[in-house]
């Protein structure tokens, strides 16, 4: 078997390839490696440490285990920053950056020179952003997460970012808790490093990697604090030299089949919203698309089957004692594509008929016993969503699964701050708050979606009402909550013509999101509506320019294809 080129790959161009090669191992031995070393495959480790990201704290230990794993197998590990993006540190929100940071990891992996690279990354956009840069370079890839936090505790119950933040925050609101209170709750939310201790959107595109085949068996939901995620993190740079020597490449793991088999796990797991996004954009970087008729008949196959918050009790903790990913693939095995390879080289079928030693059924039910019968996700469709909407069934209220009612619209975000609290805002309990202008064009799509219970119904007890958006929703919040509106307002969907006192629609068990008003009148409502201004200069002007709609995965319209260049 020949060796791949390593050092040798990708030669910078000065017109003379001996004299490229000669300059690069001459700068390459200026950092002190031996030529021993030099020879070998090498192995790139994209790493995103940053003072702005508290997911990835654990990012130089983990950078030293991937290396010594590279080392133990007989490759070079070579480490290369990218940009990082922390969930909550950015504005207007990180979902703006996850192609900037997309075309960062292509671009790197593309330009320098290695035969196989290990991508370590957590935080909500990170692991996305990882695996499209990934998959457009379609170089042997695998995905190390850094893992989720462990919870803290307060009088007496576990707390874990990012749902019980949420739940206490609403209690808090509602006058439940009192300052104090949520001072001491704050400091007790996030407790250790790592991703946010819950089925959230982190938690999820972990789990969807491993059910992908993008990273190793049984590594998506170690702790980040447990001594295992370390030898995970050794085991994935001996799988990377094994790669480089045997390449399985990105396009020949994210297939179609791969793609499907990613979305059923989603479902059962109840898992986050953003995943739909993110997993469309992954699979569009390869050509792939999943139509939503699709996603709608998996998820009416595929049970919950993990009781994990936001839509179940235990956290991601739990979840990995009691046995992980695996223990769901196990579960769901006779609906998954069994021939889908892995980047440890073996098909789903061969990986799945390795015994699990034990599954707490407490948290992974049997297929037979599930949480619920039907997937946590779907996809609306109808008037108001001609192009689609999701809604998480898993986590909202039955009891509102069937409502119409008097829309309270609200223009933007700056609208919503401004007026939802006012005590003379005209708002009762079954009405529908609509929220426009923050879709991927109108705002870069925040997790506004989840909008707050209106403080005077919060304090009178109300806990859910039907709320629509263009926004995304963290994936750790809970509510009857309608999202990824398409088209979105800002570009002159139909929830641009939407007024309050308007009439609205949902039929969870029709799948449809209906605006009651007649088809002429909306008409001429968004023939005078007037589009947002764009930005002029700049990344901004890029992302406006390009961003496709949430169907698409809002995603670049460029960066979008089969990865050929
Ligand atoms: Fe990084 Fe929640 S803030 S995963």
């Amino acid at each position: 078997m020949s060796e791949p080129p390593g050092l040798d790959g990708g030669l910078t161009n000065y017109g003379d390839r001996d004299f490229a090669r000669y300059l690069r191992r001459s700068m390459a031995r200026s950092m002190g490696i031996s030529n021993e070393l030099l020879a070998r495959p090498v192995v790139g480790i994209a790493i995103s440490p940053s003072g702005f990201n508290n997911c990835h704290r654990t990012m130089p230990e983990l950078t030293e285990a991937v290396a010594r794993g590279v080392l133990a197998a007989g490759g070079l590990p070579r480490t290369f920053p990218t940009i990082s993006l922390g969930e909550v540190f950015l504005n207007p929100t990180s979902m703006v950056f996850r192609n900037l940071m997309s075309m960062d990891v292509e671009e790197m992996i593309r330009a320098q020179p290695m035969d196989a690279v290990v991508l370590i990354g957590g935080c909500d956009k990170t692991v996305p952003a990882q695996l499209m840069g990934a998959a457009s370079a379609d170089r042997p890839a695998i995905q190390v997460v850094t893992g989720p936090m462990m919870t803290g505790r307060h009088k007496g119950e576990r707390l874990g970012a990012c749902t019980d933040c949420r739940r206490f925050w609403a209690k808090f609101r509602a006058g439940e808790v009192d300052r104090a209170e949520i001072d001491q709750v704050e400091g007790r939310l996030a407790v250790t490093a790592g991703t946010c201790a819950v089925m959230g959107t982190a938690s999820t595109m972990a789990c969807i990697t491993e059910a992908l085949g993008m990273s190793l068996p049984g590594t998506a939901a170690i702790p980040a604090v447990d001594a295992q995620r370390l030898v995970a993190a050794e085991e994935s740079g001996k799988a990377a030299v094994r790669l480089a020597r045997n390449p399985i490449r990105p396009s020949e793991i994210i297939t179609e089949r791969s793609v499907e088999n990613a979305f059923r796990l989603l479902m059962s797991l109840g898992g986050s919203t953003n995943a739909i996004l993110h997993l469309t954009a992954v699979a569009g970087r390869r050509g792939i698309r999943i139509p939503f008729a699709r996603l709608n008949e998996i998820s009416d196959e595929t049970p919950v089957l993990v009781d994990l918050k936001p839509v179940g009790d235990g956290y991601m903790e739990d979840f990995h004692a009691a046995g992980g990913v695996g223990a769901v693939l196990r579960e769901l095995q006779p609906l998954l594509h069994p021939d889908c390879v892995g980047v440890d080289g073996r098909t789903l079928s061969e990986r799945l008929s390795e015994p699990l030693p034990w599954v707490d059924r407490r948290v992974v039910r049997p297929f037979g016993d599930p949480i619920a019968k039907e997937g946590g996700l779907i996809v609306l469709s109808g008037s108001l969503a001609p192009d689609g909407a999701i809604f998480k069934r898993a986590a909202a209220t039955p009891a509102l699964f069937e409502t119409e009612g008097r829309a309270v619209v609200f223009e933007n975000l700056e609208d919503l701050s401004l007026r939802i609290d006012d005590p003379n805002l005209d708002v009762v309990r079954n009405d529908i708050l609509v929220l426009k202008n923050a879709g991927p064009h109108g705002a870069g799509m925040p997790e506004a979606g989840y909008l707050p219970i209106p403080a005077k119904l919060a304090r009178a007890g109300v806990k859910d009402m039907v709320r629509i958006s263009d926004a995304r929703m963290s994936g750790t919040a809970y509510g009857t909550i309608v999202l990824h509106t398409a088209p979105e307002a800002a570009v002159g969907g139909p929830l641009a013509a939407v007024r309050s006192g308007d009439r609205i629609r949902l039929s969870v068990a029709r799948k449809r999101i209906d605006l009651l008003v007649d088809e002429g009148e909306i008409q001429r409502r968004l023939a005078e509506w007037v589009a947002p201004p764009k930005p002029k200069r700049g990344y901004g002007m890029l992302y406006r320019n390009t961003v496709t709609q949430a169907p698409l995965g809002c995603d670049l319209d460029f960066l979008a294809g089969d990865g050929s260049k």
